[in-house]
């Protein structure tokens, strides 16, 4: 293979939401296809960062009481934590919201006007007279127009499917503060995508970017014609503003993809290396993204499209995968299938997830199904009942008759010849990303290995001193074909290979695979994996259920949503005499304060028309500001036993409907309810 420079990324996720499951496929789908490439000989920069942007970042700070740069922070933070427990190694892995990014958007961006391709144009948008600004569309709410669906956001409905425009909602709100919002004008900036269209016709169908699949994706949308794409968004937005104007900022799709080219080029600073080449479009880099299936307009048309404004390299290949989907169906927060990648990693071992993943990943642009059962059966039977296995079986003689050394001669140099032929389609499946054909050529291989031991039984052969010197190969060649096992996996499972490689007291390497240890001392065996079991599993799904009652992220990514409808199991059944003995009573919030060191809580006054109560609520993270609350009537718990915490006594509680989060909502008793007043 000749030596190729490749500048791998993946896409970015978004600051104000959790790394999970669905995410981790293109992490480790794109790693995979890094160790493999850096594997055989190529030069491979490999990046990825958070997307900061957007009005769903801003708001959730605001909602959190910290500033967007805190929020960006410590989610990239987490991020990392959880793509490192998985074992993905990026060269870089840094933000959208950094002083490259800034200065590259700025450029293109200066470029693109300069070649004529921005224009500017008045366009009306909902918004909201309280909050002051401009609704994106998943910010405003209604009735489907369609199938009167109630809460349905504002481009499309999750209930019958239709996709509008937010005017079209019925009864329209906004969904931060829940007014209703009123139409605007503002002057926006657009890239000419029509004057781009000739060119990424003929880009999509003369280049190997695309596989077939998505190239004929991409005519139906060159059939429906492209449009001006909008690029700028109204202050308030967290982004960068965009350059000779006021107060007018860069939409995250734009600064989006030009991040991978702001974190690959801080790495180049970082480490003394030269940009240019990463940008400049006669240079043999390949720039290859791995994305999904719903962002594929995004790079495939926008992106190329402005590339090809200024002038820079193009992709050399867009990766396209499709969905996660769990036990057969969407992710589902209340049947525990929304599993975060730091749930996972508490119960399970990465490399599981990335053995199975890559057991099931093609090049063709399907979903792949976690089926759980399957999972387990197939890490249990694959990895450690074949591969571990082959190692912990051959290694006692080896150790007890041998003393640790590996026989001069092989046994059975035909069957360590097929690792040289398993090795091609190992190559082939990575290389052409249908990891299912690799893992398959590797499953066949230890197949044959462990027939041949099974054949050979060395336990026989051990109480046979004259068949010792036999015994020593017949070993000796199942720890080659071991050796060889570990090495195909190595660019899925690298923590596994790198103690394989201890134990054999060797490096694992692609180009000498085929040439078998010989005389060579290996170390003790330890176990290498450990099965797992079913219970693991459950508690996971148990965990998650748990920890994403409260999460609720906003989020055009379709995986990000996971949204489903939820409904907390019904307590048991009580009497009514169990009811009377809840003291509800309605007040009113005369005086409400933030808590100090704390995200969540508010302090708060409360008339009960016969007393006055303190009550301290977490009521932060759904309603921001404190001063919103005064003036509201509640329905408040009167006879819960006072509590003295941290910040101060709370003596009641304040009733509310929701899971937390950002998703709480008081109860409020209709007009001419008078505080004091016990409900019933
Ligand atoms: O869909 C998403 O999750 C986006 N945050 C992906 C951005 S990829 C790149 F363009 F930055
Ligand atoms: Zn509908």
């Amino acid at each position: 293979m000749s030596h190729k420079t490749l500048f791998v990324t993946n896409a970015l996720p978004y600051a104000n939401g959790p790394i999970h499951l669905g995410h981790m496929l293109e992490h480790i789908q794109s790693d995979i296809y890094v160790r493999f490439q850096r594997a055989v000989g190529n030069e491979v920069y490999y990046v990825c960062g958070d997307d900061c942007h957007g009005t769903p970042v801003m708001i959730k700070a605001q909602n959190l009481g910290i500033s967007p740069e805190q929020l960006v922070e410590q989610a990239r933070k987490s991020h990392l934590e959880d793509l490192q427990g998985f074992l993905v190694e990026y060269d870089n892995f840094y933000s959208t919201h950094t002083p490259e990014n800034r200065e590259i958007s700025c450029d293109m961006y200066k470029k693109c006007r300069e070649e004529g391709y921005i224009t500017t144009r008045t366009i009306s948008q909902l918004y909201d007279p309280k909050k002051q600004m401009f609704l994106p569309d998943r910010f405003v709410k209604g009735i489907c127009p369609k199938c009167g669906a109630p809460d349905q956001y504002g481009d499309n409905c999750e209930v019958c499917g239709a996709t509008y425009s937010p005017t079209e909602l019925k009864d329209p709100y906004s969904a931060i503060s829940g007014e209703k919002p009123v139409l605007r004008e503002s002057e926006h900036y657009f890239f000419d995508l029509p004057k781009a269209e000739e060119f990424l016709h003929d880009f999509i169908r003369h280049s190997s970017v695309l596989g077939q699949e998505m190239s004929n994706k991409l005519e139906e949308w060159f059939k429906e014609g492209l449009k001006p794409w909008d690029i700028s968004r109204d202050a308030p937005y967290f982004g960068f503003e965009i350059p000779d104007t006021e107060h007018k900022y860069f939409y995250v799709w734009m600064d989006a993809p030009i991040g991978y080219l702001a974190s690959l080029k801080a790495y180049c600073q970082q480490h003394g290396l030269e940009f240019a080449p990463f940008t400049d479009p006669h240079s043999p880099v390949e720039m290859c993204h791995f994305i999904g299936k719903d962002i594929l307009y995004f790079h495939s048309l926008f992106w190329p499209g402005m590339l090809h404004a200024c002038g820079m390299k193009l992709p050399s290949h867009i990766f396209v995968h499709g969905y996660v989907t769990v036990n057969g169906a969407k992710m589902s927060k209340s049947k525990g299938t929304f599993i975060k990648a730091s749930t996972f990693l508490k119960y399970q071992r990465a490399e599981s997830l990335r053995y199975y993943f890559a057991s099931k990943l093609s090049s063709q642009v399907v979903d792949v199904d976690l089926s759980l059962d399957d999972y387990m059966a197939k890490i249990n039977s694959d990895i450690v009942g074949k591969v571990v296995n082959l190692a912990s079986r051959n290694s006692g003689f080896i150790h007890k008759k041998f003393a640790g050394m590996l026989s001069s001669v092989p046994g059975n140099p035909q069957l360590l010849n097929e690792i040289a032929r398993t090795r091609e389609a190992v190559i082939r499946g990575y290389d052409s990303r249908n990891y299912h054909e690799a893992i398959k050529a590797i499953m066949q291989l230890a197949d044959e290995a462990n027939r041949y031991i099974d054949r050979e039984a060395p336990w026989i052969l051990a109480k046979e001193p004259a068949q010792s010197e036999h015994l020593q190969q017949v070993c000796s060649d199942g720890l080659n074909l071991f050796r060889a096992l570990v090495t195909f996996l190595s660019p899925v499972m690298p923590q596994l290979a790198a103690k394989a490689a201890e134990f054999l007291n060797c490096k694992l390497d692609f180009a000498t695979v085929h040439e078998p240890l010989t005389a060579h001392k290996i170390n003790e065996f330890e176990p290498l994996y450990r099965r797992i079991e079913k219970k693991d599993i459950e508690q996971m799904i148990e965990a998650s259920k748990e920890d994403l009652k409260a999460a609720t992220p906003h989020s055009t990514h379709a995986q990000a949503t996971g949204t489903d409808t939820e409904f907390e199991p019904l307590e048991s059944e009580i009497t009514i005499d169990d009811f009377a003995k809840i003291d509800l009573r309605v007040g009113t919030i005369l005086e409400a304060q933030a808590v100090e060191g704390s995200a969540k809580l508010i302090k708060m006054q409360i008339d009960l028309g016969f007393e006055k109560r303190q009550i301290i609520g977490g009521l932060k993270t759904a309603y921001g500001d404190p001063a919103s609350l005064i003036g509201r009537q509640v329905i408040v718990v009167a006879n819960l036993k006072p509590r003295q915490m941290k910040f101060g006594l709370s003596a009641g509680m304040v009733t509310a409907a929701g899971p937390g989060g950002t998703q709480i909502f008081l109860l409020a008793p209709d007009s001419g309810a008078q505080n004091g007043m016990r409900v019933h």
